[in-house]
């Protein structure tokens, strides 16, 4: 596994030749491609990397508020989606670890990379607008067909907290107008588009063929995959381990136009966010308790 940190950036290689390069800013993982060297992420060509604004594209990790919460008193003065993708954190290390398939005699490497997020880390402005004592934890696992990412908050205040957190994925795909999401058929959804916030159900595969921003709930366990089937092919498989939701972001045209960092501005036809968090609601944290969240994202060559 060859590995650099250049001070602003972490990237690994596996010896199969799959990689992944993660962003300290935001703790973003910017990039990852399989051994062929696809990449399997969308980032804008607009994409701020240096620290000045939330990454456009990539996995972005949101916390502690999904979007803003004026009427939630402990997040309400923070910015959309809140401070975690907008923090630099710690590269903590890396480990490796060997597994063999039982189709193969060759070990399969597999390498983790870990990161930090403290309030040490924050600027006093953060500080001041969520005064929380708390540890984050989040772990990047690459393996040969699959991406695994991985967010503990440890709360080490002597107070509750109550949080909310998102893994706010964007896939790469050829053509949105062939895409097929499976496994959210009868989940129940928030449309944020036509803006009610009363309940929906999904009755079929769900397409894409506008402005898409839904906040899904299903009642299936999370470890239940959420499909992107392309063309009739399963492209991606997204396993949720303890995140409840799921959210499907497509800003499709005019959304897109309005975003100073998106391009180029017919990118939305290769991107699909899918999003695993445990965003509707809030989870309660009390001194010393701890929340984990993971997506184990797997692809089909
Ligand atoms: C999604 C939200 O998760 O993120 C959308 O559901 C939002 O409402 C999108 O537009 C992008 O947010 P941002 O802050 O990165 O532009």
């Amino acid at each position: 596994v060859s590995f650099s940190d250049d001070n602003s950036r972490v990237t690994a290689v596996l010896p199969t030749g799959e990689s992944i390069e993660v962003l300290l800013y935001g703790a973003t993982v910017i990039s990852w491609k399989d051994k062929d060297g696809t990449e399997k992420l969308w980032l804008s060509e607009a994409a701020k990397l240096d620290g000045t604004k939330a990454v456009r594209g990539g996995i972005p990790l949101v916390f502690p508020v999904f979007g803003t919460a004026s009427d939630h008193a402990q997040t309400s003065k923070l910015p959309q989606h809140g401070f975690a993708r907008t923090s630099r954190w710690e590269f903590l290390g890396k480990s490796t670890s060997e597994s063999t398939p039982a189709s193969s005699t060759a070990a399969d490497l597999s390498v983790k990379l870990d990161f930090g997020l403290s309030p040490a880390a924050l600027d006093s402005d953060t500080k001041s607008k969520w005064p929380y004592v708390f540890n984050m934890i989040y772990s990047v696992t690459l393996s040969r067909d699959s991406l695994t990412t991985s967010l503990v908050v440890n709360n080490d205040d002597d107070k509750p907290f109550e949080c909310q957190l998102l893994l706010h994925t964007y896939l790469r795909v050829q053509d949105i107008s062939k895409v097929e999401i499976k496994g959210l058929s009868s989940a129940t959804y928030i449309d944020k588009v036509n803006g009610s916030s009363s309940q929906q159900t999904q009755s079929s595969a769900l397409t894409i063929s506008g402005e898409t921003d839904r906040v899904y709930t299903p009642a299936t366990p999370p470890t239940d995959p959420v499909s992107v089937v392309e063309g009739g092919k399963t492209t991606f498989t997204v396993v949720r381990d303890n995140l409840s939701d799921v959210v499907v972001w497509n800003p499709w045209t005019e959304k897109a136009n309005g975003l100073a960092d998106f391009a180029p501005k017919e990118g939305y036809k290769n991107m699909l966010c899918i999003e695993p968090g445990s965003v509707v609601g809030w989870q309660t944290l009390e001194p010393g308790e701890a929340f984990e969240g993971a997506q184990t994202i797997t692809i089909s060559n």
